[in-house]
């Protein structure tokens, strides 16, 4: 590409992220195809006909998104459905639970809320489509790939042209380590060995990502855990639970970062890059007053007692855009919108290492 070229690419990225407006860009997208991979930050609908209590395919769900209510644990998008529309996308990428036909060669979401790195996290909600899962969902696709475009060859030629992103880890902690009356990690592993213990799995799922055909991958960081209202709650807190700040989202993303760069030097015709929720979460949690959000402590909508999501068609908070968070853990669209926004386009040099995702796709 040239520098001029370059120079237009740069200037487009910041003028598409700093949009905060429904839009969807017409003409072609950045990319051919966008698979995502994730939990409840990312699902769009996979755990709708699951066993599980970790659903969210009711109101008040959905009620800032255009179709209401479709599992995504939020008001309206996720991070994953930004940077959808940022890549310029025509439309939201499919759960894996209903895609099929042409759609699936514009990429699959097969997210599922609950889920962890480890096959047994967020057992105790019960059904959840684990990163080992969604990765043999993968391979489902894939063979329909190659169906549909007539061989494996040019099915691998396609699929290195897409944009991948995974964002594991959360419910490792939340829906395992941090509850010992479920699960023993906690009286295995300390914090250390078991951030040791996750990244060594999730390096080799990274690695089979890569296997299957993935070139251009997006890592996504843990947020604060220790900062979402389930944890404040818990902890009688009005601020960050410091303590489960470092011992779960510090000790991974140190290990997660350097994993990334090692991915990179030791793979070839590859690029994951990593984006740092961590830093710009915090950075939203600084200047919430100057960026409009009064209440940073509680979500928005009602959840019961012991429960982090909603109650079922009860009235949510008035003024949904003053809340950081929807429910007791996930975040409000708003917030989502400025997050999307530095992974897609890094305002701070540390948001993402070592491109962004608009670099990532010219490459
Ligand atoms: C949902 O589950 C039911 C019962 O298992 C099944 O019959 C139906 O086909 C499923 N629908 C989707 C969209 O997965
Ligand atoms: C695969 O399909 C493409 C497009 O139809 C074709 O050009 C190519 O020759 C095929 N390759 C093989 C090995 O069959
Ligand atoms: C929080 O407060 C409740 C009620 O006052 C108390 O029962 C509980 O032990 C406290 N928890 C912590 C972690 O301090
Ligand atoms: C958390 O980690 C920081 C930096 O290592 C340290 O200064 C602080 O004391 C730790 N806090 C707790 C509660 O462990
Ligand atoms: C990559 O290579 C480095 C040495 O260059 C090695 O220490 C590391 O374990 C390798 N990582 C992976 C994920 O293969
Ligand atoms: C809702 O909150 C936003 C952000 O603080 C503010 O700009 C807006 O005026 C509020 N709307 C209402 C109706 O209070």
């Amino acid at each position: 590409m040239s520098s001029e070229t370059k120079k237009l690419w740069v200037v487009l990225c910041v003028l598409l992220s700093v949009s905060d407006s429904w839009f969807w860009v017409r003409g072609e997208p950045q990319v051919p195809c966008y698979f995502i991979f994730g939990d409840s930050l990312e699902d769009d609908g996979n755990n709708n006909n699951i066993t599980t209590l970790a659903k969210s395919n009711y109101q008040p769900y959905g009620i800032d998104f255009p179709s209401g209510p479709t599992g995504r644990f939020c008001n309206g998008r996720t991070t994953a459905d930004i940077i959808v529309q940022l890549l310029g996308f025509e439309d939201f990428i499919p759960p894996f639970a209903t895609a099929g036909g042409q759609d699936i060669l514009k990429g699959v979401n097969y997210a599922s809320a609950a889920a962890g790195i480890r096959d047994e996290t967020g057992r105790q909600l019960g059904d959840r489509i684990s990163m080992n899962q969604q990765l043999r969902n993968f391979q489902t696709t894939i063979s329909q790939i190659v169906t549909l475009l007539g061989n494996e060859t040019s099915a691998a030629d396609y699929l290195g042209k897409c944009i991948y992103s995974v964002g594991m880890g959360n419910n490792d902690y939340i829906n395992n380590y941090f509850m010992p009356l479920f699960y023993s990690t906690s009286r295995q592993y300390t914090p250390e060995q078991y951030a040791d213990v996750l990244i060594q799995e999730y390096s080799q799922q990274l690695a089979t990502l890569h296997d299957y055909g993935a070139r251009k991958v997006v890592v996504i960081g843990l947020g604060p855990i220790g900062c979402t209202p389930n944890q404040l709650a818990q902890s009688n807190s009005t601020s960050c639970v410091e303590r489960i700040n470092n011992d779960s989202s510090l000790l991974f993303n140190a290990r997660l970062k350097p994993l990334v760069h090692n991915l990179n030097n030791n793979l070839t015709g590859v690029k994951f890059i990593y984006v740092n929720t961590y830093g710009i979460f915090e950075d939203i949690l600084r200047n919430a007053p100057s960026l409009g959000f009064r209440v940073t402590n509680t979500g928005c909508c009602v959840v019961g007692n012991g429960l982090v999501t909603c109650l079922p068609l009860q009235t949510p908070c008035q003024n949904r855009s003053e809340y950081l968070f929807w429910d007791a853990y996930h975040p409000t669209e708003r917030p989502n919108v400025i997050i999307a926004g530095r992974f897609y386009s890094a305002q701070a040099p540390c948001d993402t290492y070592p491109i962004d995702i608009c670099q990532l796709a010219q490459l």
